[in-house]
């Protein structure tokens, strides 16, 4: 019998809360007969700077390294707004990404029917709607150098953070995004700022020539990030997979998320290069969401974007496709029934904490893996 080791990373504010309902589906798996999961957890962002002073400690990030897969809760929050830029929450998880080489985030966003009326936009605008936004994620300026504050003197500084981007980085993205769209309705849509930006220049180059050497049984069209912006608002429905930067894969994937009703809903998996002698990859599975300080420690937060992130987990670390497609159906099941969390909540569902929903989920998934 296949034993997967997994690392759990709950973090802070509602990191734990929706943590420990996937701690659920852990439950229900290793009831199931097949694949086993062993599950171990360290800290992270606020919670280890309180332990051990930095956002990830060494051991942990050691852990990281060596489990088979990581899954992340979120980290940050108003306690750790003081503490020096090096260590605040978020560079635990910038740490995270980067030392593991997770270059691909895919961030699927997806209107579940039940939830249309959720979505900020009208229900005919999102209906159906499937889109994977695939966002680069150890590059960019998120990483790029020089990064820092330079003291000009007479009351002036001089903020710096720098956009870099090299062929090797563009091409593997480009790649992931094609290879994507393959199994899905063949399209990817690059976005870019080619006419202010270098890097957008060369993204748009490289992106081309991949397509057009490569893929070119997938359609490819290229979009300002801005322009994009608007059009994922205007008619969603027309994309794919998006691939584009880390910092406009930031913003437009929290824009993505409310088109599908709610932040609470949203997962990602945040993906290596396959090992080239075992062809395993790195990957840490993550919500979209923050720590979300302001609903934190009340059992209110929705944990299905964390309990999707664990499904995507399934897919991609363990090819548990079966289990992973029964847990997607199983949250579909749950929200169809009229189960809410507040962030989803409608006339004549019925509203659930945290735990409540999370104990929906978990029942309707042991359901499905048994028949
Ligand atoms: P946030 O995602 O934490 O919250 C934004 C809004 O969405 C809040 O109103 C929150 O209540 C709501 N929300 C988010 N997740 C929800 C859920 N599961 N259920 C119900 N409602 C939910 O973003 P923010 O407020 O901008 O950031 C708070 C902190 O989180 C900051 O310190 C930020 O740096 C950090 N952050 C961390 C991550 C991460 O760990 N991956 C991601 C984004 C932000
Ligand atoms: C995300 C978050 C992170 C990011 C922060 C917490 C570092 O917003 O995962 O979307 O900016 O990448
Ligand atoms: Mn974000």
């Amino acid at each position: 019998m296949t034993t997967h080791k997994l690392l759990l990373l709950p973090g802070d504010g509602i990191g734990p809360e929706a943590m420990a309902e996937v701690g659920k589906i852990v439950a229900v798996l290793n009831g199931a007969g097949g694949d086993r999961f062993e599950t171990e957890e360290a800290l992270v962002g606020g919670a280890a700077i309180d332990a051990h002073g930095v956002p990830v400690a060494d051991r942990d990030m050691d852990r990281a390294l060596k489990a088979d897969a990581v899954l992340f809760g979120a980290v940050g929050g108003p306690k750790w707004d003081g503490v020096a830029y090096e260590i605040r929450p978020e560079a635990g998880l910038l740490r995270l990404r980067k030392d593991m080489a997770l270059f691909a985030n895919l961030r699927p966003a997806i209107c579940y029917p039940a939830l249309a009326e959720a979505s900020s936009l009208k229900r005919e605008l999102v209906d159906g709607l499937d889109i994977l936004i695939l966002r680069e994620l150890t590059g960019g300026v998120y990483f790029g150098i020089p990064k820092e504050i330079v003291d000009l003197g007479e009351g002036q500084k001089r903020g710096i953070d720098t956009q870099v981007y090299e062929t090797y980085e563009i091409e593997r993205i480009a790649r992931a995004a094609f290879e994507a769209a393959r199994t899905r309705k063949g399209k990817v849509t690059s976005m870019e700022k080619r006419n202010v930006m270098k890097t957008g220049v060369l993204w748009n180059e490289v992106v081309s020539r991949v397509g057009r050497d490569e893929y070119p049984d997938v359609r490819l069209e290229h979009m300002l990030a801005d322009a994009g912006g608007m059009q994922l608002v205007r008619a969603p429905k027309q994309f794919d997979v998006i691939v584009t930067d880390n910092l406009f894969g930031d913003m437009l994937s929290d824009i993505a998320a409310m088109l599908t009703g709610s932040l609470g809903m949203l997962p990602s998996a945040s993906l290596g290069a396959p090992d080239a002698a075992t062809g395993k990859r790195r990957a840490l599975y993550e919500p979209v969401h923050g720590s979300a300080p302001d609903i934190a420690g009340q059992g209110i937060a929705n944990p299905i974007a964390m309990i999707a992130s664990f499904a995507m987990m399934l897919r991609y670390s363990f090819a548990l496709m079966r289990e992973a497609d029964a847990l997607e159906a199983a949250i579909a099941a749950v929200l169809e029934s009229g189960t809410r969390t507040g962030d989803i909540m409608a006339p004549g569902c019925r509203q659930v904490g945290t735990a409540e929903m999370g104990d929906a989920v978990a029942a309707e998934f042991a359901r499905r893996l048994a028949a």
